[in-house]
């Protein structure tokens, strides 16, 4: 087999002397990202099952390529900026959601969102409480205006804990709280009720409610943006509508919010393309409602294999699951060379042992227990003789 170029160390680059980091950005050590994508393009001819970032696992709806085709043949106006602050698709997610005017702010990726909520909010030293183990890239936006962050784990990293969360927010008296719901990767999941007792419990903490999974789980936040002033949903067009690569976010809140985000917000920075691609599959709701169901039986035959394996499993209200294996490195680096990509989340705190896997169609799901059932009689094979555990 090829050597992998994704398991070659990032060279270590030190930063320039004579630019010196901006004081908040020299504590943070830069984002080892790691992606199968390279390896999957360098390895043309096996099919690859690419679940280790939580994207959709069928292409989107063909409406957008439609869509995409029919602006490039027809105006092909690339030379044009886009639509500033993608009005026409805001407009439309506003109308989607029976929220008012104003509500809608649509960016690069919910990425973008959480980035300029960031720079709008904080100062060097505020508290931001995150509900972790979760979602590592908002830590990132965070930590670059200088926030000191607050981690706040459950006694169960699989269970939801109100009453910690209150205690946490009483102590901390934080300006930003992170909640990302359901979570990634653990699933944990408020729901609106739960989130609005901790919207009232701490009005002058500005909750981000991190929504880019909750098609899948069919609930959201939403309806709270109008009630309380604390509060901001992000959402994603990357998830379940599969549209990772055109990047199209957006963030609701209420009007005083979005205009304060667009202070510092570009408005050009969601591409036509992409614009055109996000009202295409919104529009296809058949699509999006034929993939959510797909997830849900694949989920459930998961469970249904894990029982029969003995494999640990937490499922979640999202598009993915978490599996615990003895020995997780050697699964995962098995998986991979079947061209199956998952995510081990062993390092990260309380999730021990654990890896994430996306969920996608029954037949993929089925496909990839499969090999993942062959690998784990070799492991049981293998250990019998210590082999695996080198
Ligand atoms: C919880 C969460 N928020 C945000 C993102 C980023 O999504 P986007 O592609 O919209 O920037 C991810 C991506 O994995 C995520 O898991």
């Amino acid at each position: 087999m090829p050597k992998s170029r994704l398991s070659v160390a990032p060279a270590v680059i030190k930063p320039t002397p004579e630019f010196r980091l901006a004081e908040p950005i020299q504590a943070i050590s830069p984002y080892q990202a790691v992606s199968s994508l390279d390896e999957i393009q360098a390895r043309p001819g096996l099919p690859a099952y690419k679940l280790d970032w939580n994207e959709s696992t069928v292409p989107p709806s063909p409406k957008v390529a439609e869509a995409i085709r029919a602006f490039l043949d027809q105006a092909q106006h690339l030379n044009w900026y886009p639509v500033l602050n993608s009005a026409n698709l805001a407009a439309r997610l506003e109308a989607f959601y029976g929220v008012g005017r104003d509500r809608v702010l649509v960016t690069n990726g919910s990425d973008d969102a959480l980035s300029t909520i960031c720079t709008t909010y904080l100062n060097p030293e505020d508290p931001v409480l995150v509900i972790s183990p979760t979602y590592q890239h908002f830590l990132v936006f965070a930590q670059s205006r200088g926030a000191q962050i607050i981690h706040h784990y459950a006694p169960d990293p699989f269970d939801k804990d109100i009453p910690g969360v209150l205690d946490a927010l009483a102590r901390a008296q934080p300006r930003l709280c992170y909640l990302v719901n359901p979570n990634n990767p653990t699933g944990v999941h408020y729901t609106p009720s739960e989130v609005a007792r901790l919207l009232a419990a701490a009005p002058s903490t500005l909750f981000i409610v991190d929504e880019a999974y909750s098609e899948f789980a069919g609930i959201t936040a939403i309806g709270l943006v109008e009630a309380y002033r604390n509060i901001i949903v992000t959402r994603t067009f990357s998830k379940a509508y599969g549209l990772a690569g055109l990047r199209v976010g957006y963030a609701l809140a209420r009007a005083e919010i979005i205009e304060d985000l667009k202070r510092v917000f570009n408005p050009k920075s969601v591409n036509v393309l992409a614009q055109l691609g996000a009202i295409a599959a919104l529009d296809d709701q058949v699509h999006l409602r034929w993939f959510l169901d797909e997830v849900e039986r694949s989920k459930r035959h998961i469970a249904a294999w894990c029982e029969v394996e003995g494999v640990p499993c937490q499922l979640t209200p999202a598009n993915y699951v978490m599996l615990r294996f003895e020995q997780a490195p050697w699964v995962v680096r098995r998986l991979r060379e079947e061209g199956i990509y998952v995510r081990d989340r062993s390092q990260m705190e309380q999730l021990q042992g654990y890896v994430r896997f996306s969920v996608g169609t029954l037949e993929q799901t089925k496909a990839v227990l499969l090999r993942l059932s062959a690998i784990l009689r070799d492991f049981a094979a293998l250990n019998h003789t210590g082999a695996a555990r080198q």
